[in-house]
């Protein structure tokens, strides 16, 4: 997150003191454990969110947008916005975007993202109730379509007039979630940007689903307000994006850690296909060279499909669908 925003963030912990965010980030965890809408009762709890959440959903939405094609992005609307960590990334993702217009219930969080996004519209309303979105080049929600009763997704893609992303927790349900928005929205005509390698049917099945993980650097009041040894923890996450322009795909996805050992690669890869597992060895010279560069949630394998039904060029084994 940019440093200014994340000293904004240690400002407003000092304000709350530690007692207070620690017992405020215990509440927020297991809200969210059990799946329970965000709700911010206190001053502490929406300090408690900046401090503990607000960095993984930025690293998951900034992760996510890394995946998608060089779009034309110079609007962003950002629906369920929170605190604003998906507009933030998708500004430092498409550093052309001026105009950005944000849409969060929760007036305390909406509060937040004014001050983190000075140049921000901030409409502090229910997404639920608005009939439709104001038309922008990019269309974001990220952990927000799940904390809602009505069906936004075709009014979000009816506004999006690039690209829409949208981003779940890496859970079961986030992952069911996201599987039935892409569904709709291929429906809808969107075509596939990430990260599928084609606009076939889903064929990753529950429990599992698909998900990815982001890394997170925690901060060291982040570590003690929540007694994590660890200097970063790993955000799971689920998205999709859709674009109006057909994109590159192609090549294959990759779902999990590498498993690596001595002159083998092991890799679980999505394909056009349906899953597989590849075992790439160091006599595959040039394929074992990308296998060690491929890491969760990268793309692995040449492009070779420029829509989603053409077929075009093949810039090599490892392109990491930058289209
Ligand atoms: C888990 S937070 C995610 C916030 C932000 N998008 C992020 O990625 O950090 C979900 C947000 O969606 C907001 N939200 C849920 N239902 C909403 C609605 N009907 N209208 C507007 N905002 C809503 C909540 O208030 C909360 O701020």
């Amino acid at each position: 997150m940019p440093a200014r925003v994340r000293a904004m963030i240690e400002e407003r912990a000092e304000a709350a003191g530690f007692s207070a965010l620690k017992r405020a980030a215990g509440e927020l965890s297991e809200a969210y454990r059990e799946g329970k809408p965000t709700r911010m009762p206190a001053a502490d709890h929406v300090a408690a969110y900046l401090v503990t959440r607000m960095p993984a959903t930025w690293a998951a939405a900034r992760a996510a947008l890394g995946e998608a094609p060089e779009w034309n992005v110079a609007s962003i609307l950002d629906v369920g916005a929170g605190s604003g960590a998906a507009a933030l990334a998708a500004a430092d993702r498409f550093p052309g975007a001026r105009d950005f217009t944000l849409v969060e219930r929760d007036p305390s969080l909406a509060d937040e993202a004014r001050q983190f996004l000075p140049q921000a519209r901030v409409l502090a309303a229910d997404a639920e109730a608005m009939r439709e979105f104001p038309p922008h080049d990019l269309v974001i929600a990220a952990y927000s379509l799940g904390e809602m009763g009505r069906d936004l997704t075709e009014a979000l893609w009816a506004a999006a007039r690039v690209a829409l992303v949208v981003i779940e927790p890496g859970t079961p349900r986030g992952a069911a979630r996201i599987a039935l928005v892409r569904e709709r929205l291929l429906a809808l005509g969107a075509h596939m940007a990430a990260p599928c390698p084609a606009a076939m049917p889903c064929p990753l099945a529950a429990p599992d689903g698909c998900h990815f993980a982001a890394r997170v650097e925690r901060s060291s009041l982040h570590r003690r307000v929540k007694d994590g040894e660890l200097g970063y923890e790993d955000e799971k996450y689920s998205y999709v994006a859709v674009a109006r322009q057909p994109a590159k795909l192609g090549g294959a996805r990759v779902l999990r850690h590498p498993r690596h050992h001595p002159g083998l690669i092991e890799l679980e890869l999505c394909t056009a296909e349906g899953p597989r597992h590849e075992r790439v060895t160091k006599r595959d010279r040039e394929r074992f060279r990308a296998a060690r560069r491929a890491a969760w949630g990268t793309r692995f394998g040449g492009v070779t499909t420029v829509t989603e039904t053409g077929a075009g060029e093949d810039p090599g084994p490892d392109s990491h669908g930058q289209s």
